[in-house]
């Protein structure tokens, strides 16, 4: 299964990103004898073999499907088994544009952590970059390096189990960019800075959520002669759009008089007295509109002719939510001739 390409049909022993909504999405190793359940039914393996990327597929009793998709990094980031906190889409999108990474480019990584950067990564620098990227915890190390061969990314990905901040990298005059997801950068910019290849410009990324890791950067990031050092968040705000139905000043004092009305009524009616119909008819009636909501009073035609029109609006939540990290950039400024 290639995460930088893309093919037609689904096969036997594809990963097929099953897409059952926005918020419900799942990975599926085709396997001929097996079956997928969910709330929406049941989906046969066999028959989703040979169908073609980005089929709807009906569930077995017909009332459900989901969508067979064919992995991208993007997906691969919202459905991936978390073995760590992860970098999301807007932080990933932000951090390759500003590492200026193309077609090419060699990037140093550590730590690899679940692999979710590493796999936008891989295709932003195929066919011919490379990414060399360090995990010192062994068992994530291991299930990552599966992951980029089960992927096809192995060509792409060199990855090492080793302490970056005790023992370095073990690279020197060689990358373009690096990207360091690590509790304590500062230890191994250093070894970072050994890595840069030494006749170019680079650019480098500390992913840092307390601002107190990002003084120690900037300090270790000057300390190490980076130029150009900028701290970046990166904040998503979702817009939901809805429909919403478009009331005249007429509409809202006929609205107001109407609320008003039955609420006597219901006072009324608590008081022992029954209100007659006619007292609402008579508040409601300087809206037509409002009055054809009222189903009280109104037909069913009337309603449909007086509704009012719907407006598309979108909505943004009150609150920004979604810090994640700052991210630390710097540039590596290339060694004189005569300094080399
Ligand atoms: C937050 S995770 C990285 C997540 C990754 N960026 C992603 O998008 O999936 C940080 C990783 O750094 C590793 N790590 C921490 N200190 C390290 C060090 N000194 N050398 C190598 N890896 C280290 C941790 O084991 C952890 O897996």
């Amino acid at each position: 299964m290639s995460f930088i390409g893309y093919k037609k049909f689904v096969e036997e022993g594809d990963l097929v990103v099953a897409y059952l909504s926005r918020e419900n999405m799942t990975t599926l190793i085709m396997d001929s004898k097996a079956t997928y359940n969910n709330k929406f039914g049941t989906f046969k393996h066999k028959e989703m073999i040979g169908k073609q990327y980005g089929t709807k597929m009906p569930s077995h009793n017909g009332k459900g499907f989901m969508y067979l998709l064919h992995p991208t990094p993007e997906l691969w980031t919202q459905v991936l088994p978390h073995r760590t906190q992860i970098l999301y889409l807007a932080d990933i999108s932000f951090i390759t544009a500003y590492l200026d990474l193309k077609p090419g480019s060699i990037v140093l990584e550590s730590g690899t952590g679940s692999g979710s950067i590493s796999h936008s990564f891989a295709r932003t620098i195929a066919p011919h970059g490379h990414l060399y990227t360090f995990e010192y915890h062994e068992e994530r190390a291991k299930i990552a390096r599966q992951e980029f061969k089960d992927h096809g990314l192995s060509d792409l990905i060199t990855i090492e189990c080793r302490d970056v901040c005790k023992n370095g990298f073990g690279i020197t005059n060689k990358v373009h960019a690096v990207f360091l997801d690590l509790p304590a950068p500062w230890d191994a910019i250093p070894a970072a800075k050994e890595a840069f290849k030494r006749t170019r410009m680079g650019k480098i990324c500390c992913f840092s959520p307390c601002i107190e890791q990002v003084q120690k950067t900037c300090t270790s990031l000057n300390e190490n002669g980076f130029v150009e050092i900028k701290m970046f968040e990166c904040l998503l705000r979702y817009h939901e759009v809805k429909t919403i139905p478009i009331y005249t000043v007429t509409d809202a004092v006929a609205s107001i008089k109407t609320q008003q009305a039955k609420k006597r009524k219901r006072k009324e009616q608590e008081d022992g007295n029954e209100i007659s119909e006619e007292l609402i008819i008579s508040s409601s009636n300087n809206s037509n509109r409002e009055s054809a909501n009222n189903s009280s009073v109104s037909s069913n035609s009337k309603v449909k002719q007086d509704a009012p029109p719907n407006l598309y609006v979108s909505k943004t939540p009150t609150e920004t939510k979604g810090h994640t990290s700052y991210m630390t950039f710097a540039t590596y400024l290339p060694v004189l001739y005569d300094e080399q």
